[in-house]
């Protein structure tokens, strides 16, 4: 049944697009040190709304880039970058994942709470 395989051959075509990316360049330590009781709060922020597409410790899926990452460093991307993101989404110009679109649920104050554990994963990788 040919008509019915178009929609698989496109997904594989998405994937390999997204492969096509240049792997991170980072790595963090194995294993990563517990996150200071200081970011809990950001820790858990991150896994509920940003980790499906920013991936586990913020390394990628292959739906969005990884934060962890130097192209997010805070000398590329100030934490402002982190508030306009999810308050505005943000069009695709870095990768060819998409765009990301805003997420509402998420206050300003989250923000700068989550964006606290990625200044720390980053730190971590040794990014800054
Ligand atoms: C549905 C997938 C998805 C979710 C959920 C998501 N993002 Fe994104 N995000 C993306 C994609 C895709 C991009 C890359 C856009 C591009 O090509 O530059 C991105 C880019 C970003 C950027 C870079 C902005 C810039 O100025 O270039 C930041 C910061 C960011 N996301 C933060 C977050 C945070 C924080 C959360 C959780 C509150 C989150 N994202 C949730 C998909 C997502």
């Amino acid at each position: 049944m040919i008509g019915g395989r178009w929609p698989i051959a496109s997904c594989v075509a998405v994937v390999m697009a997204c492969s096509r990316e240049p792997a991170p360049s980072v790595r963090l330590p194995e294993p990563l040190p517990p996150t200071p009781v200081t970011l809990l709060a950001g820790d858990s922020l991150y896994v509920m709304h940003c980790q499906s597409c920013h991936g586990r410790h913020a390394l990628g899926t292959d739906l969005g880039p990884p934060l962890v990452h130097s192209v997010y460093a805070p000398r590329h991307h100030a934490d402002a970058a982190f508030v306009l993101a999810v308050r505005n989404g943000v069009r695709a110009h870095h990768w060819t994942f998409g765009d990301m679109q805003p997420v509402p649920l998420v206050t300003s104050a989250q923000v700068e709470s989550l964006t606290a554990y990625v200044r720390w994963l980053q730190m971590q990788a040794g990014i800054h």
